[in-house]
């Protein structure tokens, strides 16, 4: 099989390359790719826009592609799936419609309602003062959200009500754009997060091993929000009752409630959820789509064909699918970003030393990263490279993950020297 990936990041790398693992799968092009995939054997890229239907459609169709793997959420969100099927091929991600799980807050906190999801107390807003008596009302810590999509900036955790006024004038202000209609108002709520991604064909789901991610720049999570700054899994806090409760209380009640709206959604659910002190959970949000950085440690774990998960899912036959098999142990990854992340950074600055920390055991799974002219791999975005270790244990696979990172180099390189400090001290 030829398979062809969609999107740029670390989170495409490691599908690459838990796809070319699979005995199957032949060659794999990804679109638009980065520095990590054009170096990865049986592997290429193709400089297309991820929003390019057309483009990819017709590459597909001309190279005999079997299927087309979506990593991010905007080419969901703008019905690439839906795309794909009508010049008969296979997409892996759900149909817009099913996409609107992750591109509208308002949209999923009504799916959420409908299907007696447990999540956060929440009131939508067409205009700011409006918004702003009923934050007054609440009082703080409160949450203001941007409806629509925001590339994970689109949510402020207010501790002030300033903070909390300053942000529904910045959405209604148009700073991001159409994703800024709608204001959610969310209650704030205390305790740590877990992502709980799941495989689902429409009318089976299977969760895949739960995930934490650092969304903090700095040390003992400070500092601006991140795409992600490190993960780890399986993350020890989403315990097997736990995890029990997501799949009746969460995911089989989302695939049913979309079910019943006339959604076939078939792909990957992620819930991000906030386990309280008490250890019950509530849902922070869906995404409609893989993880980022969780992918990178969730991948590495798992032991059957990522490829023949995907098929089942795309084919509608997850239930015959034996279950889910996985390596023992824990995957961990750094997050090598540019200095100055994530606020302004330079771009082109030569990485070297990955060959010699995948020597040491690690895998590095390429971000922002490109080829330049003389094939140098030089970075090309603020997350630079995923340095992924795994090992029996967490302390094994963070230490791995770190002693990889002391060979590589490139000028600016900032990463956090805390990954795991949660889970360190409890196995
Ligand atoms: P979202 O895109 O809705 O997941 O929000 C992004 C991040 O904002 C989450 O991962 C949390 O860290 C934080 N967040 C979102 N909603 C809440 C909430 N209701 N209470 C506390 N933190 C939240
Ligand atoms: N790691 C958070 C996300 O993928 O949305």
């Amino acid at each position: 099989m030829k398979v062809l990936v969609v999107g740029n990041g670390g989170r495409e790398h490691a599908l690459a390359w838990k796809l070319l693992q699979s005995q199957q799968v032949e060659q794999v092009v990804c679109v638009p790719g980065n520095g990590g995939t054009a170096k990865m054997a049986n592997c290429q890229n193709l400089p297309l826009a991820v929003d390019d239907f057309d483009g990819i459609s017709q590459y597909a169709l001309a190279n005999e592609i079997s299927l087309v793997v979506v990593g991010p959420e905007v080419p969901l969100a703008k019905g690439i799936t839906d795309y794909l099927q009508a010049q008969g091929l296979m997409g892996f991600g759900p149909v817009r419609a099913g996409a609107q799980i992750e591109a509208s807050k308002t949209w999923a906190k009504s799916l959420m309602l409908e299907a007696g999801i447990p999540t956060a107390k929440a009131a939508v807003f067409t205009e700011a003062t409006a918004a702003k008596s009923y934050i007054k009302a609440q009082g703080v810590p409160i949450v203001v959200k941007a409806d629509g999509l925001a590339a994970g900036k689109g949510v402020t955790v207010a501790t002030t009500r300033e903070q909390a006024e300053s942000a529904i004038d910045a959405i209604f202000q148009g700073q991001f754009g159409s994703a800024g209609e709608f204001v959610v108002i969310e209650e704030c709520l205390i305790g740590q997060e877990v992502s709980v991604l799941a495989l689902t064909d429409g009318l089976t789901i299977r969760p895949l091993l739960p995930a934490q991610d650092h969304k903090r720049v700095g040390e003992g999570d400070t500092g601006d929000n991140t795409g992600g700054m490190g993960a780890y899994a399986p993350a020890p806090i989403a315990t097997p009752e736990l995890m029990a409760r997501v799949q009746t209380e969460v995911l089989e009640k989302a695939i049913a409630t979309l079910r019943t709206k006339g959604i076939d959604y078939r792909g990957v659910l992620y819930a991000g959820l906030m386990i309280t002190p008490a250890g019950d959970f509530k849902v922070l949000e869906f995404n409609c789509r893989f993880g980022d950085p969780e992918t990178q440690v969730i991948l590495p774990l798992l032991a059957t064909p990522l490829v023949d998960l995907i098929l089942a899912c795309v084919q509608q036959r997850l239930e015959e699918m034996p279950p889910i098999a996985w390596h023992s142990g824990a995957a961990a990854t750094v997050v090598a970003a540019s200095g100055g992340y994530p606020g302004n950074y330079p771009k082109g600055k030569v990485i070297t030393g990955i060959n010699a920390a995948e020597a040491a055991g690690v895998k590095v799974f390429h971000a922002g990263t490109k080829l330049n002219n003389q094939q140098q791999i030089v970075t090309d975005g603020g997350r630079v490279l995923n340095v992924t270790g795994t090992g029996e244990n967490f302390q094994q696979a963070i230490a791995q993950a770190y002693t990889g990172l002391k060979s590589i180099q490139f000028e600016g390189i900032y990463y956090r020297r805390d990954i795991g400090h949660r889970v360190l001290n409890e196995v």
